[in-house]
């Protein structure tokens, strides 16, 4: 990535995926997109190091300004050897656990009870659907009766919404991650913390209620270190015999190369399990083509897909799913 195209990252990221979300990381995103100086230091980090997101959670995690983009870039600059550091030594490893609202319906109708299996999996904090609550429109919430996490979601579309009696039944939890982040970890904690954009209390009080249930689950989420390509043949053949195995991925499959992307989706049509993928469009091509409808560009969507076959756009943290009307 050029500075001329970490830049256009950036005002990307300020016009269009933040907008209407962070009005904080809206004027950010667009100051240092102008700031020749910070994309000078930007463009001399590996290109994996330069998005958007890392930039922003590591001045926030050292306490640095984001309410204002001249202040935010004045203090980056002057704070640049910590700022770097502490980009180097993490990754965007944002884990929400209001994805789960747009992948219920899928997981609430396959054939149970279920062997959650998440590739990409942060804290493991997807991998607990089933002691969530859930409010799609103006419905009343249903799922896990005492959670302290509900995930609000709009919809639009004929979703199969669950019946609130037939949530998931999970009877096991794994997955695999470079870095496993552990929930019951303060640094951990800090570290997720600061990926939560700024002004998005509600997600901030989601993700830390979310690690409340992850830390006091009685039998926790299992999760590997390691490649997610490498891993994924021992955690499918590890899943309890009886159950459904489900790899599910959401916002993970960007941060490959294509040749892994392509490696993957091979290993998911050979391996014994079912496959529910939510991904930025352009990162599964074969997914891409057989939309029904280009995918907006005005806002950041994702597009879940079950079995490789398009169900439906969803918002990039769970707040909206709008569902095709081919794909009943
Ligand atoms: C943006 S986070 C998403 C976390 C979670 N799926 C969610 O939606 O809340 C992406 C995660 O993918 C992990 N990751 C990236 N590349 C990976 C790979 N090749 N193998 C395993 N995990 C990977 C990162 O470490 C990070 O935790």
């Amino acid at each position: 990535m050029t500075a001329t195209e970490t830049a256009e990252a950036y005002r990307v990221f300020g016009t269009v995926h933040t907008k209407g979300h962070s009005p904080a990381y809206e004027r950010v995103g667009v100051a240092v997109a102008d700031s020749a100086e910070l994309l000078e230091r930007l463009v001399a980090l590996p290109p994996v190091k330069r998005q958007p997101n890392l930039l922003l959670a590591a001045v926030r995690y050292l306490d640095g300004p984001v309410d204002s983009g001249e202040a935010f870039v004045g203090w980056a600059l002057a704070h640049w050897e910590q700022v770097r550091a502490v980009i180097l030594a993490h990754a965007t490893q944002t884990n929400e656990a209001g994805r789960c609202a747009t992948l219920l319906p899928l997981l609430a109708a396959l054939p149970q009870p279920l062997a959650l299996i998440e590739v990409g999996a942060s804290a493991g904090l997807c991998l607990y659907p089933d002691r969530y609550r859930y409010r799609y429109d103006d419905t009343p919430a249903f799922g896990a009766a005492e959670s302290p996490v509900t995930a609000v979601c709009a919809t639009t579309g004929p979703v199969p919404f669950p019946a609130p009696d037939r949530m998931p039944q999970v009877v096991s939890r794994a997955g695999v991650d470079l870095n496993p982040l552990d929930p019951a970890d303060a640094d951990d904690a800090r570290w997720l913390e600061s990926l939560v954009w700024p002004g998005q209390q509600t997600r901030l009080d989601r993700l830390r209620a979310a690690l409340t249930v992850a830390r006091t689950e009685p039998e926790p989420a299992r999760i590997v270190r390691g490649d997610l390509n490498e891993r994924i043949a021992e955690l499918v053949a590890g899943a309890p015999k009886g159950a459904t195995p489900v790899v599910f991925h959401t916002a993970v499959l960007c941060y490959l190369p294509p040749e892994a992307r392509r490696a993957f989706t091979t290993a998911m049509r050979e391996l014994p399990c079912r496959w529910i993928s939510n991904e930025a469009p352009d990162v599964l091509p074969e997914i891409d083509a057989r939309l029904p409808c280009p995918a907006p560009t005005d806002r950041g969507v994702n597009i879940l897909a079950l079995d490789g076959e398009p169900v439906a756009f969803t918002g990039p943290h769970g707040e909206r799913l709008d569902w095709f009307a081919q794909a009943r």
